[in-house]
């Protein structure tokens, strides 16, 4: 502990008496006091006037010093020109001012209620602008809050329109789909085995089964995700996937990397493995997969903590060097069914984003500038007292 007090009295007058002695102030109120007492002791008594001059011009180093420094810096110059000018104001040391002497002992008492005063007005104004710049700082990000909050619900919205059109045209779908898989099974079991009528028939039951399974796919994409939650390790789950996602990788071409962590102790979040799991391997999948045609590429995860809004947050980074995604396609990638791939579903990142929101998190995707490649960010918060081990 006292290393530590040790450390930091250096420090601290390091930063309260280094500004004192900066280059303006050197320029602006040191160097001109000291010009106006070596004038001060040069002209002789016999020149009352510009004595006079001479004691008031003091006033003009005091007040830049307080501007520059405030009350500290116009106190520091203010208390060197009393000294300064004492003896040759009161002794005959050199010359004496040959002005009143009550006057003179006034003016002394002057120099430092103007600094002070001074000095306070400045201290004020710049405690006051130090205020409205954090309060500057604070509105940037809760707005920079609410436009996340804004996408997320937007997206959130659409999601839920869609599933809900989904889970609709799948339940129309399926009930005629029944009525015709048993009109279809009476009918083979009317036909005889070797007729060709039968061939078509098995056909005709394998295209019923494929549309049913279709049909069950998108019911369970509008069924709501039911999430296990409890305090959760990242790391882990992040070593997990990157792991599962490396066979993928490896044939691919693509380098898998988890890079040190942003800051040690990542909290822990309460969130469901599964799901998690889930939607972390549909990125890193997704990331591959971008790649893959270009030959290969990288795959990073990091993990970080961050503040938003007063609450920390864990952050996940997954991010590849593949090729961007064009701007105004961005936001489109996580509506259901939005695909870009053959055999593509559409449906994974609209998966993720949803997992996202049941966990109280959110999900962004950025083109890393310079076409560096493309980074989805999932943000969840954290459990507060928590650090990962
Ligand atoms: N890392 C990425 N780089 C470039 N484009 C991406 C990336 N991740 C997703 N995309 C784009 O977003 C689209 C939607 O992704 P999503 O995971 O929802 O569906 P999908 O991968 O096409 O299909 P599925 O997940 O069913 O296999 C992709 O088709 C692709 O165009
Ligand atoms: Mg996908």
């Amino acid at each position: 502990m006292s290393e530590k007090r040790g450390g930091r009295i250096p420090e601290t007058l390091r930063e309260d008496v280094y500004p004192l002695f900066s280059r303006r102030m050197a320029l602006t109120a040191w160097l001109p006091c000291l010009g106006i007492t070596y004038l001060h002791y040069r002209v002789g008594a016999q020149h009352p006037d510009v004595h006079d001059v001479l004691r008031r011009l003091y006033y003009l180093p005091i007040l830049f010093a307080a501007f520059s420094g405030g009350s500290r810096g116009g106190l520091a110059v203010s208390v060197f020109a009393s000294l300064v000018y004492f003896p040759h104001a009161f002794t005959s040391l050199l010359v004496k001012d040959p002005g009143d002497a009550l006057e003179k002992g006034l003016e002394i008492v002057l120099y430092n209620i103007v600094a002070v005063v001074a000095g306070m007005l400045v201290d004020r104004e710049r405690r006051e602008r130090e205020t409205q710049e954090r309060l500057a700082q604070r509105l940037t990000e809760a707005l920079a809050e609410k436009e996340r909050m804004e996408t997320q619900l937007i997206r959130a919205g659409r999601l839920g329109a869609l599933g809900e059109l989904t889970a609709g045209i799948a339940h129309e779908i399926k009930n005629p789909l029944h009525a015709l898989k048993g009109t279809a099974e009476i009918l083979r079991d009317a036909i005889p085995e070797d007729a060709p009528e039968q061939r078509m028939l098995t056909l005709h039951l394998a295209e019923i089964d494929r549309l049913g399974r279709a049909a069950d796919r998108f019911l369970s994409f509008a069924r709501p995700l039911h999430a296990d939650r409890r305090p959760l390790d990242l790391g882990e789950l992040v070593d997990r996937v990157a792991s599962l996602v490396s066979p993928q990788g490896r044939k691919e071409g693509v380098e898998i990397r988890v890079l040190p962590s942003e800051g040690a102790g990542i909290p822990k979040v309460m969130g469901d493995p599964e799901l998690l799991t889930q939607l972390l391997l549909n990125i890193a999948l997704n990331g591959v997969q971008a790649m893959s045609p270009s030959g290969g590429g990288r795959l990073d995860f990091a993990l970080g903590v961050e503040v938003r809004e007063g609450r920390r947050q864990v952050r996940v980074r997954i991010a590849n060097n593949g090729p961007p995604i064009p701007e105004d396609r961005l936001e489109k990638i996580f509506d259901p069914f939005f695909t870009t791939k053959d055999e593509g579903t559409g449906l994974g990142l609209s998966i993720c984003s949803r997992i996202a929101d049941q966990h109280e998190g959110t999900l962004e995707v950025r083109n890393l500038s310079g076409g560096g490649g493309v980074e989805f960010t999932l943000t969840l918060p954290a459990v507060p007292g928590t650090a990962a081990g």
